[in-house]
């Protein structure tokens, strides 16, 4: 029985790599056109949007879309999209970009990677944007600091891309959606909960991905690895932690993990938005949304990136969040549990902060078993000792 997996958001699937002989033309025109060099930030996106992870976007936004993003959380069409995935220029270069005309995008080594239409080019109010979307406008949160350094000119418009952005790592895990909705056909899953991370995956993690497991039939362990701030753990680093953590503690045949290329903002509760669209663009069908979902400092309430979904008819976003508690190791019972689950009091639940974990690190410590599990204890500590 052939197996139907979950439309893309909008309904079709984004693919703006452009091919065959429309590529070669292209790619010759682009010696002619203005160069704008891409920053990581804007390499991730790029990613994201040629391979259709952020459809139905098919380029950096417009000033329209900007408009009713910040303010709505919709699209112009009406479409649920919370956080605006914008190209910035700094004033004094932004005549260099026309408006009604092409543009090359460059990597920083050189390469040409894209061209795209400038069908908008504006100058936003950004203190309005990072209120709507970061809740702040101090440069403190990293989300703000990035949007402020990117540039105070924003241009529009729709992107092709003319030859595939530079890695040098995770190949394999490289999944676009449309290579995961053909796996997971393969696996015949219908029901699919995807997990976003930035860290590696603590024994909290894998509570909730297990918890999600006895309910769906498979699991989309999908880590962001594009820029994250300094003091997160580097994703080669994390991806040495899941490679092995899958191995002697999840099931292989209900597992797949692929890399998710977006950079991470930090918005909270917005962004826990924008994981669930990418996700169902992924054929995802549930979401984990945890506690403080990319949050960071004290910005956002330990479940507001929960009650945001609440924001959202069930026909505007088809993937569903399934919404987890704080998860410890409670000591009564000598299993991980949540306080939905455990009678303990403060006192027997074991939940190591981030920063106490780095600590631990950093002095060479292993963290107990009851946070993380050994291997990857190992790893972490072996890479905190390395120059
Ligand atoms: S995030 O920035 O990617 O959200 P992190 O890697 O820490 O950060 O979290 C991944 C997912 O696990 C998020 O959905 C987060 O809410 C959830 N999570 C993290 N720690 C816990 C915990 N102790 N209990 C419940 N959920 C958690």
């Amino acid at each position: 029985m052939k197996t139907s997996i979950i439309p893309p958001h909008g309904g079709t699937l984004i693919d703006a790599v452009l091919t065959g002989a429309d590529h070669t033309q292209a790619l010759e025109s682009t010696a002619r056109l203005p160069h704008l060099v891409l920053s990581d930030r804007n390499l991730a996106d790029l990613e994201c949007l040629a391979t259709g992870v952020y459809s139905p976007l098919t380029g950096f936004v417009s000033e329209l879309d900007y408009r009713t993003i910040v303010k709505e959380m919709r699209l112009s069409s009406g479409l649920a999209w919370s956080i605006p995935v914008t190209l910035q220029v700094p004033e004094a270069n932004a005549d260099r970009y026309p408006l009604d005309s092409d543009i090359a995008l460059m990597h920083p080594d050189g390469t040409v990677l894209a061209v795209m239409t400038v069908i908008s080019k504006f100058r936003p109010d950004q203190t309005l944007e990072a209120q709507s979307v970061y809740g702040t406008d101090t440069e403190q949160h990293p989300g703000v600091k990035a949007l402020r350094a990117e540039g105070e000119v924003y241009l529009g418009g729709p992107i092709q891309l003319l030859n595939p952005i530079p890695h040098n790592q995770f190949d394999e895990y490289r999944l676009t959606p449309a290579i995961s909705r053909r796996r997971f056909a393969e696996c015949q899953w219908s029901t699919i909960a995807a997990f976003q991370t930035r860290n590696p995956i603590h024994r909290a993690h894998e509570y909730i991905t297990k918890t999600a497991l006895e309910i769906v039939e498979g699991l989309f362990i999908n880590p962001l690895v594009g820029t994250t701030k300094k003091d997160d753990i580097p994703a080669d680093i994390r991806m040495q932690c899941y490679q092995t953590l899958l191995k002697r503690y999840y099931p292989r045949d209900r597992v797949i993990l692929g890399v998710f290329p977006a950079a991470m903002r930090y918005a909270g509760p917005r962004e826990a938005i924008m994981h669930a669209i990418a996700r169902q663009n992924y054929g995802c069908t549930h979401f984990i949304v945890g506690r403080d979902h990319a949050g960071v400092g004290d910005y956002y309430g330990t479940y507001d990136a929960q009650h945001i979904f609440n924001e959202f008819n069930a026909d505007e976003l088809q993937i569903r969040a399934l919404k987890f508690e704080h998860a410890f190791f409670c000591k009564r019972t000598q299993t991980m549990a949540t306080a939905k689950t455990s009678p303990s009091v403060p006192e027997e639940r074991i939940h190591l902060s981030g920063t106490k974990v780095r600590e631990m690190l950093r002095s060479g410590q292993m963290p107990p078993p009851e946070f993380t599990r050994p291997e990857v204890a190992k790893i972490l500590v072996a890479s905190m000792q390395t120059p």
